[in-house]
């Protein structure tokens, strides 16, 4: 397959003034985008503002011939963002949620401040700047949209109640955006990368980091967000280093009781209820559950009609 262009999309990053979104910027700007390279520029911890971050990735891009215009917004003020882009380009094909702070600490010391504005900037923020982007996505019947989430959000990772739990959120919304989306050509996707960043610097040894360049990341954007991409929608990619690979819900066969369950019968198939060797399910909607629901239903009525009437 030959390298994809974007000529003439314009392309919405959020966080591009530094780290992963910064080289996605870098990406869309090298091949024909216009990229609104949004970013206000915060500590690590959400403190502060700096305009210079999104200034520095807009004159890159333009020095190398591409186009770009620096955002300062904050995540918080998706409409300000959109409509920045709005005006600056007169259209909006693609959109990448990536912008994000820390303030990791244990549950006993996480503080209200320190989980209401990583929750808010993460998950808010992705709902924010999606929200702002639908209504045109919608109309012209094409959008593209990634949204970021993290290992943490997935699996929970010690120290990070607040951020994992934005992650995880971020998720339940792209999935239910791929769902409102597809009649409308959105298609939403949600990547769960690892790259070098100040997220990472002070975590993981300089071989390593090199190793996790985020220009690796670009290319699944660019597969997951070009119009050629018509069917991959509702997935959840984990990538890093050169490792590319999708993460899906996996329900054991579990077991289906009679009613009213009783707590021995619930210990009597634990073990059941536990098993992934045998014949798994991967659910993708609450309709999968409800299914299973019937067929008990179903079974058990079948049971009580062929039960001898006294
Ligand atoms: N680096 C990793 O390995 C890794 C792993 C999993 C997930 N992620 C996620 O990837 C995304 C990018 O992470 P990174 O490592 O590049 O981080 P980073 O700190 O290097 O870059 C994030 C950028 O977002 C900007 N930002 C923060 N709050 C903002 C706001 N309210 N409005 C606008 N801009 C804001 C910051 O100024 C910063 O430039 C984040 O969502 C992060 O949670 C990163």
């Amino acid at each position: 397959m030959s390298d994809l262009r974007f000529d003439n999309k314009v392309v919405v990053i959020t966080g591009a003034g530094r780290g992963l979104g910064k080289s996605y910027a870098l990406f869309y700007g090298s091949v024909g985008a216009k990229v609104l390279v949004n970013d206000n520029g915060c500590d690590l911890d959400g403190k502060n503002t700096n305009n210079k971050f999104a200034d520095e990735v807009v004159s890159t891009i333009k020095s190398k011939g591409g186009i770009a215009v620096a955002d300062y917004n904050s995540v918080l003020e998706g409409d300000k963002i959109i409509a920045h882009a709005i005006k600056e380009f007169g259209r909006l094909d693609v959109l990448i949620n990536n912008a994000g702070i820390l303030r990791d600490k244990i549950l006993a010391k996480m503080t209200d401040e320190d989980w209401n504005i990583v929750v808010k900037t993460h998950l808010y923020g992705t709902f924010s700047v999606c929200k702002a982007a639908w209504s045109i996505m919608r109309d012209q019947g094409f959008g593209r949209i990634v949204n970021t989430s993290s290992g943490s959000g997935l699996y929970g990772t010690l120290g990070q109640t607040n951020y994992a739990a934005a992650k995880a959120g971020i998720v339940g919304l792209t999935l239910t955006l791929a769902k409102e989306g597809e009649r409308r050509n959105i298609l939403c996707n949600v990547l769960v990368p690892v790259g070098a960043s100040r997220m990472t610097e002070t975590i993981m040894p300089p071989d390593v980091l090199t190793g996790i360049d985020p220009s690796n990341l670009t290319p699944i954007l660019a597969v997951l967000t070009h119009e050629s991409n018509k069917e991959y929608n509702g997935g959840i990619y984990e990538c890093s280093g050169g490792f590319f690979s999708k993460v899906r819900w996996q329900r054991s066969e579990g077991v289906s009781l009679d009613l009213p369950v009783k707590i021995s019968e619930v210990q009597k198939h634990w073990a059941k209820i536990n098993d992934f060797s045998g014949k798994n399910e991967y659910p993708t909607g609450n309709a999968d559950l409800f299914n299973k629901v019937q067929e008990n239903l179903e079974r058990l009525e079948q049971q009580a009609a062929q039960k001898p009437k006294l």
